[in-house]
């Protein structure tokens, strides 16, 4: 038993109640089991693989107004609470800091191993069964629709694109979740990656055969 993981999967349930449905403790319980997993295949600090992995959602700035410092503050002052050792704390607000795929190009090179893990186990959890389900999960929280057949899905869409079509659910596919699998950091994120993929185009052939009910 490690009473410090134990303590921030206590704060994090706290902290999460309540949230919309793809970024509660279910989504971070999730993060964190395929953090390790994918830990156990490489070599890295295991004890700020999983800190990061249960606080990087902790106050996630589209929740908070766009605001992108309170996370860091929430898990910097839990963290010391803790009275964990300032260079672990630094390592993991670095990691919350830089995981987000919407500031991606913006991330320093060389990026630490503990922080390629966690991102790819973020990634991992927006694709696929998990990641189709979550992803409608948030277009009906925001109310968009799910589909319009006037507004031809493409990737790579820029961010001007992408609003004139409305934020469909299904665009965020090309938006984003299609993008994912070339973005992995690990062998084992890729290889997980991979299969769910696959998934998300069988999902997506099979939803346009059934909405032009071919
Ligand atoms: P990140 O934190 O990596 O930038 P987000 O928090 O924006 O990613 O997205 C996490 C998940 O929330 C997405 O994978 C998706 O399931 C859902 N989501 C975010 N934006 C949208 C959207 N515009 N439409 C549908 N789902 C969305
Ligand atoms: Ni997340």
């Amino acid at each position: 038993m490690n009473k410090l993981i134990d303590n921030t999967v206590a704060f994090v349930k706290e902290k999460l109640e309540g949230a919309e449905a793809g970024h509660d403790w279910f989504h971070i319980e999730r993060v964190w089991k395929l953090s390790e997993k994918i830990a156990e295949t490489e070599i890295c600090n295991r004890e700020v693989v999983a800190l990061a992995a249960l606080l990087h959602d902790i106050a996630d700035p589209k929740f908070h107004n766009g605001d992108e410092t309170i996370a860091l503050k929430i898990s910097g002052a839990f963290l010391e609470s803790q009275n964990v050792p300032e260079e672990v704390i630094g390592q993991v607000l670095f990691i919350i800091k830089n995981i987000s795929f919407k500031n991606r190009g913006e991330v320093p090179q060389n990026l630490p191993v503990e922080l390629k893990i966690v991102q790819d186990a973020d990634r991992i959890d927006a694709i696929g069964a998990i990641g189709v389900a979550r992803t409608f999960n948030f277009g009906g929280f925001k109310n968009n629709l799910m589909y319009h057949p006037d507004i031809e899905p493409k990737l790579n869409m820029s961010k001007e694109e992408y609003k004139k079509s409305d934020g469909t659910t299904i665009n965020h596919f090309y938006e984003k979740l299609l993008l994912l699998k070339d973005l992995m950091n690990t062998e084992k994120g890729k290889e997980i990656a991979q299969e769910r993929h696959d998934f998300m185009l069988k999902f997506l052939d099979q939803f346009y055969k059934e909405w032009n009910v071919d």
